[in-house]
């Protein structure tokens, strides 16, 4: 245990109040909720804030749809999140909205402060513009023809089939999907923070924060690639903040929703003694302020919102811990499959505490992406919590409570086994710490297994029929419960409704994390109620039944995923891939990753430079045959063109795995 009691304040990003809760989001909310509970055993004064974030065009188009008022949409979806979050054991200190007395008063005065010291500036500039909704459209309401592939229905500000990023501007026939009106190109007037003022601030910041080494690789690349000035306004009608001394600007809403941390803390501190507002968000104090996020909202996390804040004179967050994305069953989460999961579905149908577990035991602290496999979901937790956790208890439970009335022994009979389970205290706690729940999970199962296994060599129910052994199985018992005991103190962030049953049995009012190393003796426990039944398959089933949505309709085909887009036949067609033969393979001058390969295409040749030097060295690719693609604009690189690309599989690196054609193929063959 450390001795000093840290002053920690904790978010979570803020839910946009406009769809449900879903098992993604549920990553970072547990992520978090995991990390404040451990915080809190550890005797540390942590505080864990959240709110929804409220403002924005595409909240206050779904009110116009739904023919409510922004407020009143958001407080519907706020009320849901919080129903949902306490199920699932998600335990803020304080949940608020963006939309609040605390977060205007605060976002003013930054902006005020920003102002003052000259790093805002307006400027004009166009943008798509509705005339027959009055409104100023964001990239992401206009759709059309991508003007590189001619892929029909994409975004104003990319194409999901060919991945070109463009302005609404450039799509051809461009449609608003508000009012299904084209739009116009129209003048107005916006406010900009000077974000390029910060570089050396930020460089500092990012120094201090310990990013994860994935997440200074991004910020690197931002750095180089040159800070833009930020567009930090809105024109009306849009719900948000309107800025001072304007008539029809708002804030953007990436712009208030992170003051959404402070003004949620604020407002918590109107009812906490114990906490100061100046105390966590001026400079100069000792408190600590974590933002928990995921991976696709790095930009706003650790470039915006720390120069902001420094800039208006508040503190910079402590550090900022990003997850990646969560997949299910290995793909991206699917209406169709029914793998796109509610929150309110799971809870429905499954005990919040198995996903709470799984996840544990799938996170570490990078931008790694996780993957809630349902098969092994079932099997983890059928195995781990029940086989092996719940297991020692109730081996051990029942003679404690039939046979010597309810109560333990006065001495532990193999004290070093004891020890090595409370010696496990501060590593385990170090991998909490750390976010490396995963590894935690795996040292916590491994002694789950040693108590199983004393259990087995020493089998009280055996004993239990000998009248002179009693003491020995009394002993034996006592032993086993107070493994469980310590095992289930290091899981009480992950299990604390398994935690809650837990201490009820054991009599014992709350735990600390330092309790795991001290043993239970010689003290009435109570009845042993069942902590967690097995999940059964067609719970799952019916969960995953329950969340499927029929896709959208196709006119001929197979239906697909509606979440994942496709690119027509004609699309496909367009590809020529053709088999090439590998006539030279030579390493590039000052590339680490790069061959460039010389191809054999029957007819023509090609000069292709491909990123498999971790994966194959030069010499053994001549003479192989391989796909190419062979119609691909030529593309200059720094070291020489590039007339086509080599298909191969794999994450990358040395796990690249170059496609090759059967005996008979032969250079210049189309691929069918
Ligand atoms: O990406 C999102 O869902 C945003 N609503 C997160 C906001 S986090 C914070 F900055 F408010
Ligand atoms: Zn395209």
């Amino acid at each position: 245990m450390s001795d000093k009691q840290r002053k920690i304040l904790v978010t979570s990003a803020l839910p946009y109040a406009n769809g449900s809760i879903h098992m993604g989001h549920l990553v970072e909310y547990l992520q978090t909720d995991i990390w404040v509970r451990f915080q809190k055993m550890r005797g540390h004064l942590c505080t864990y804030v959240c709110a929804s974030d409220a403002h924005g065009t595409p909240i206050m188009i779904k009110a116009r749809e739904q023919g409510v008022t922004p407020e009143a949409l958001t407080e519907a979806f706020s009320e849901e999140f919080k129903r949902d979050f306490a199920d699932f054991g998600v335990d803020f200190d304080n949940y608020h909205t963006t939309h609040s007395s605390e977060n205007e008063a605060l976002t003013v005065e930054m902006y005020e402060a920003l102002r003052a010291r000259g790093d805002i500036y307006t400027k004009t500039i166009e943008q798509a513009y509705d005339e027959k909704e009055g409104m100023f459209l964001p990239d992401r309401f206009v759709r059309g023809t991508c003007p590189v592939c001619k892929s029909e229905d994409q975004y104003g500000d990319s194409c999901e089939v060919c991945g070109s990023t463009y302005s609404p501007s450039d799509l051809i026939d461009p449609v608003s999907v508000v009012s299904g009106t084209t739009p116009v190109k129209r003048e107005s007037e916006h406010y900009f923070f000077r974000l390029g003022n910060y570089e050396t601030m930020l460089r500092d910041w990012m120094r201090d924060a310990g990013l994860d080494k994935n997440m200074l690789a991004k910020l690197e690349e931002w750095f180089e690639a040159g800070l833009q000035d930020w567009d930090i306004s809105r024109d009306a009608p849009y719900f948000g903040f309107a800025i001072p001394g304007t008539k029809d600007k708002f804030f953007y809403v990436w712009l208030d929703a992170p003051v959404g941390y402070p003004a949620s803390f604020k407002n918590l501190c109107e009812r906490r003694d114990d906490l100061d507002f100046d105390d966590y968000w001026r400079p100069g104090n000792d408190t600590e302020v974590f933002h928990f996020i995921g991976k696709d909202i790095m930009y706003f996390h650790t470039l915006f919102w720390p120069a902001v804040l420094h800039g208006s004179g508040f503190r910079t967050p402590t550090s900022v811990f990003a997850h990646g994305f969560l997949t299910v069953n290995g793909k991206k989460m699917s209406k169709s499959r029914g793998t796109f999961i509610k929150a309110r579905t799971y809870l429905d149908n499954l005990e919040p505490s198995y996903l709470r577990y799984y996840y544990a035991a799938k996170l570490g602290p990078t931008i790694e992406d996780i993957d809630l496999n349902l098969e092994d979901f079932v099997a983890r937790v059928n195995s781990d919590l029940v086989g092996k956790l719940v297991n020692i208890a109730s081996r051990c439970a029942g003679f404690i409570n039939k046979r010597f009335e309810g109560r333990l022994a006065d001495t532990l009979p193999d004290e070093s086994l004891f020890k090595e389970v409370a010696d496990a205290a501060e590593p385990v706690a170090s991998f909490m710490e750390n976010r490396e729940y995963s590894k935690a999970m795996r040292q916590i199962m491994l002694l789950a297994d040693a108590a199983n296994r004393y259990i087995d060599e020493h089998k009280p129910w055996v004993m239990i029929k000998d009248e002179d052994r009693q003491a020995e199985v009394h002993g034996v018992c006592t032993q086993g419960i107070n493994l469980f005991r310590s095992l289930m103190i290091y899981l009480s962030p992950v299990l604390p409704a398994v935690s809650d049953k837990a201490r009820a049995f054991l009599n014992e009012p709350a735990w600390q994390w330092s309790d795991a190393t001290k043993p239970l003796l010689f003290t009435s426990i109570n009845k042993f109620e069942p902590l967690l039944t097995r999940v059964e398959s067609k719970q799952v089933e019916k969960m995953v039944e329950e969340s499927k949505e029929a896709p959208a309709p196709v006119e001929d085909g197979e239906p697909v995923a509606d979440d994942e887009p496709t690119i027509s036949i004609d699309d496909f067609m367009k590809v020529d891939l053709r088999i090439a033969r590998i006539e030279k393979a030579e390493p590039v001058e000052g590339a680490d990753k790069l061959l460039q390969l010389t191809l054999d295409v029957g007819d023509f040749k090609r000069q292709v430079f491909a990123g498999i030097k971790a994966a194959y060295a030069p010499d053994d690719l001549i003479g192989r045959h391989v796909i190419v693609v062979a119609n691909l604009a030529p593309r200059k690189m720094r070291f020489g063109v590039s007339e086509g690309m080599v298909l191969a599989a794999g994450p990358g690196g040395k796990d690249i795995f170059l496609l090759s054609a059967d005996d008979g193929a032969v250079p210049g063959m189309r691929v069918k």
